[in-house]
């Protein structure tokens, strides 16, 4: 079985000292692929430079809303600079986040905008973070991301909200929380989209899995969120592991 991490970040400094066991870690339990996702310059430049070292990366480059305070047009150019490199498959993360309101409001809008406007015109897929910030996040995707591919990852709304995402060709990814026995909605989301429409992610080293919980979370831990989704999907694990791999290779078009 052969399944891809489509958003974790071993580019942040919980990683640093036993990074190579744990790619090793993530290999041996079937994980091909990881897509490292920047959160603002200095950690996108990391994703490329573990993207340069190890075959099983791909990196994104981007600016979290927590980031954004401290982002401006000389970041943006730098984030545009950065995709150039062969292995940047997209921008990210970006979007909104009202739960922590580490920047401003007008100031995540305003970043998250001109990220949207720079993936349209780069051609490249956007990673995005939405949290309480509905239905602002989706009024700006539906003006500025429409024509572009996208995935809100660690989806967190209801499944009347992915939906309306999968209706504009958005994917929506599945995080460990969906090994939650409370997670009703996300369970819902689950069940009521198609697997055509369904990423899954471990986004390392937050949000652990059951039953590691309370633990750093790893791109190894995969394998527990791909089998919560089959059982919640009745599909076998082989099947979600093929869909999910297929959607994320056609997202961020790897080689
Ligand atoms: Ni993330």
């Amino acid at each position: 079985m052969k399944l891809i991490d489509s958003h974790c970040h071993l580019n942040d400094p919980a990683f640093d000292k036993d990074i190579e066991e744990v790619i090793k870690r993530s290999r041996d339990n079937g994980v091909e692929y990881c897509v490292v996702i920047g959160y603002d310059v200095k950690s996108s430049k990391k994703a490329i430079e573990m993207a340069e070292k190890y075959n099983c990366v791909y990196a994104t480059v981007g600016i979290h809303p927590e980031e954004s305070k401290n982002a401006g047009d000389r970041e943006l150019a730098e984030i545009e600079k950065l995709t150039e490199h062969p292995k940047v498959v997209g921008i990210g993360e970006t979007g909104l986040d009202y739960y922590h309101i580490f920047s401003p409001i007008e100031k995540q809008k305003e970043i998250f905008i001109k990220q949207l406007k720079l993936a349209r015109k780069l051609n490249l897929p956007v990673v995005i973070h939405s949290r309480e910030a509905e239905p602002d996040t989706f009024d700006i995707v539906k003006e500025y991301a429409k024509d572009i591919k996208g995935v809100m990852h660690c989806f967190s709304g209801t499944l009347k909200m992915a939906k309306l995402y999968t209706e504009l060709k958005f994917y929506i990814s599945i995080s460990g929380a969906v090994t939650f026995r409370k997670a009703k909605t996300l369970k819902e989301v689950v069940k009521g989209i198609k697997i055509k429409d369904i990423l899954i992610e471990t986004d390392a080293p937050y949000l652990t899995p059951h039953p590691y919980r309370g633990k750093r979370n790893e791109p190894s831990y995969l394998p527990y969120i791909a089998d919560a989704v089959a059982k919640i999907k009745e599909l076998p694990l082989e099947e979600v592991a093929l869909h999910t791999s297929h959607n994320t290779r056609n997202l961020f078009n790897f080689p």
